[in-house]
């Protein structure tokens, strides 16, 4: 594809989106990427945050984590360039350690990531010895060592259900655990780290939880959700379940990124509210361009901001920033990977 061609296509894509002169500069990063990456044979994966013109010309392969990791365990390039934020990128490593994995970004963080360590980890598994320990894939390599199995925001209630125990240990988000807790029909408490140290009271809970929040969906407020209804009857709302529980019951739909995507497509509604990271509302809105994403609670993910295309053209040119997972650690924290694929 020539840059004009690419210019051509989104003007007419990317529309509503992107003014004209962030297209032309645009293009010609696009154009510079695709050509990078065919001579090194890498597969690029991007996380559906990524911002849109990135979003819809960069990646080979675009979805939600499950999905991502999916792929990851079978792609068949050289190297791999993940667009999304570094526990993703880790995840891909986890899973193709023969392959180089590169993140665009030197730092892409995530709020729940950076709630645990393994320390932590390996304190609750004390407390509560022979409970076993699903841990959500938003967080780092070695707390998904330390656990049993790991799960996304697509399979966490599929997950919690495959487990033959009276208990379960939930990490890190504790809004993912009281949504899920809710959704299986199970009790929950929330521990903080001041909670191990200082300790607790209840133990006959079945499902102990994490104080660990994503910095984006804790803003989102029942309010939210019942101004935009009494503005705009009959739209639909939708949230990720990282969004607190009493949010999650006052919305239409809640799942994980990619079946929002899905339910957008497939929904005859003309408008809707998603309560989730900004950019996607964009990335949905230039994909369904006869249906109306309503431009109210935008939060854009800081983390997911970090990696543009300056920064992946930089990454396909200099093999920056290299992925690497101690081998100790990737073998165990595989395990729990794998066995969340398997559960399906
Ligand atoms: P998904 O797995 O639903 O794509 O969510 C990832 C994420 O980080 C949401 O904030
Ligand atoms: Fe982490 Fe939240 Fe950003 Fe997702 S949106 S990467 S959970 S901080």
């Amino acid at each position: 594809m020539t840059i004009s061609a690419i210019q051509q296509d989104m003007r007419q894509r990317l529309d509503r989106i992107i003014p004209e002169i962030e297209i032309r500069y645009k293009a010609e990063l696009i154009h510079e990427i695709l050509c990078l990456k065919k001579e090194k044979d890498v597969a690029i994966l991007g996380h559906n945050y990524m911002e849109p013109a990135l979003f819809h010309y960069v990646p080979d392969y675009k979805g939600d984590s499950l999905e991502l990791s999916r792929i990851a365990s079978r792609i068949d390039a050289a190297a791999i360039i993940f667009c999304g934020v570094k526990f993703m990128a880790e995840t891909a490593k986890i899973l193709s350690p023969e392959k180089t994995v590169l993140l665009p970004a030197e730092v892409a963080g995530c709020s729940l990531a950076e709630s645990i360590t393994a320390e932590d980890v390996k304190k609750l598994k004390g407390k509560f010895p022979g409970v076993p320990v699903v841990t959500y894939v938003n967080t780092y390599a070695e707390v998904k060592a330390e656990s049993d199995y790991c799960c996304t925001s697509g399979n966490a209630a599929a997950v919690m259900n495959a487990i033959d125990s009276e208990q379960v240990i939930f990490l890190p988000d504790e809004f993912l655990a009281g949504n899920i807790a809710k959704e299986t029909g199970k009790e929950i408490i929330t521990l903080s780290r001041e909670d191990l140290q200082n300790g607790f009271s209840d133990s006959v809970t079945e499902v102990i939880g994490w104080q660990g929040r994503c910095e984006v969906h804790e803003k989102f407020t029942v309010q939210d959700i019942e101004s935009a209804r009494s503005q705009f009857p009959g739209v639909v709302v939708l949230t990720h379940p990282e969004c607190p529980p009493d949010v999650v019951d006052a919305s239409d739909f809640s799942a994980s990124t990619s079946a929002m995507v899905k339910y957008v497509e497939d929904s005859q509604a003309p408008h809707f509210l998603l309560l989730t990271e900004c950019s996607m509302g964009d990335n949905i809105m230039a994909a369904n361009p006869d249906k109306e994403m309503l431009r109210m609670c935008s939060v854009r993910c800081p983390h997911m901001n970090q990696i543009t295309l300056e920064d992946t053209v930089a990454s396909l040119r200099n093999d920056q920033y290299v992925i690497e997972v101690p081998e100790d650690v990737r073998v165990r924290a595989a395990a729990a990977v794998q066995r969340m694929l398997e559960i399906g």
